[in-house]
């Protein structure tokens, strides 16, 4: 078991990966990108009052993704979370400290993604997810088996994002480098941070995350 985050620009592959942890460790993926779109297509206050914030690819306050996070962590996992897109500030990752101490856990590794912008825009402006279970593709890298039907579920109700296009992902990047990369720096002083090659392919970049983890453990 092992709590890590997993660390990176818009498009590293923090979803893609999380959701191969999930399934090949039991792990609890806890994405606050995936919670906050949940509450606006649920059509809560909250997911009403973050949608144009998000579309414009800027940071939500913390209080409320602190308050997302804070929710989860109670319910517990058996084979430890993912934080995928949490913490992005500096404020977030002290509160998740403490939230951590507050359920009687610890953050075993921080793993960073690095892959460069040129790729990012490539990855997001191909990209594509179910609306069912979430599972994530893209146009070229990884197209569905058939088109149109997700491998995973056999859904047909497939999705882009209203902050996958140009204008949102400057803004994206720009948040990403001035509030969220400091977050390297800090949990390097802090001696759980690894960096593995975001640009490898999946099935890499999968194997460095594992080796990564087997060793925190
Ligand atoms: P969020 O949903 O977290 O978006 P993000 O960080 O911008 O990251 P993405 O989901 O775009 O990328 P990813 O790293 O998951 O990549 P993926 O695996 O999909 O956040 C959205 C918004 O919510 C934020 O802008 C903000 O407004 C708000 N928000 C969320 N959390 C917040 C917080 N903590 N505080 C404040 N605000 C917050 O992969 C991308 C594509 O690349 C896919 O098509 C995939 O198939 C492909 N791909 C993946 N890996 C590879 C590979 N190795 N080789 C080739 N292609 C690959
Ligand atoms: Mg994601």
């Amino acid at each position: 078991m092992a709590n890590i985050i997993l660390l990176g620009p818009p498009g590293a592959g923090k979803g893609t990966q999380a959701k191969r942890l999930e399934s090949e460790r039991r792990m609890v993926q806890l994405s606050t990108g995936d919670m906050l779109r949940e509450a606006k297509s649920s059509g809560s206050e909250m997911g009403h009052k973050v949608a144009a914030v998000m579309a414009r690819g800027e940071l939500v306050t913390d209080e409320i993704v602190i308050g997302l996070i804070r929710e989860r962590l109670t319910e517990g996992a058996e084979g430890g979370f993912i934080f995928d897109g949490f913490p992005r500030t500096l404020a977030q990752a002290d509160a998740l400290a403490d939230l951590m101490d507050e359920v009687g856990q610890r953050l075993d590794a921080v793993i960073e993604m690095q892959v460069d912008d040129a790729a990012l825009v490539v990855r997001i402006t191909g990209r594509f997810t179910c609306g069912n279970c979430g599972a994530v593709y893209h146009d070229e890298t990884k197209p569905t088996l058939t088109p149109g039907v997700c491998d995973v579920c056999g859904s047909g109700q497939m999705q882009r994002r209203a902050d996958d296009n140009a204008d949102a992902l400057r803004t994206r990047l720009m948040e990403y480098y001035k509030k969220t990369s400091p977050l390297i720096g800090y949990y390097y002083a802090k001696g759980c941070l690894t960096s593995v090659d975001g640009l490898a392919e999946m099935d890499v970049v999968a194997a460095s995350i594992a080796s990564a983890l087997d060793s925190a453990n």
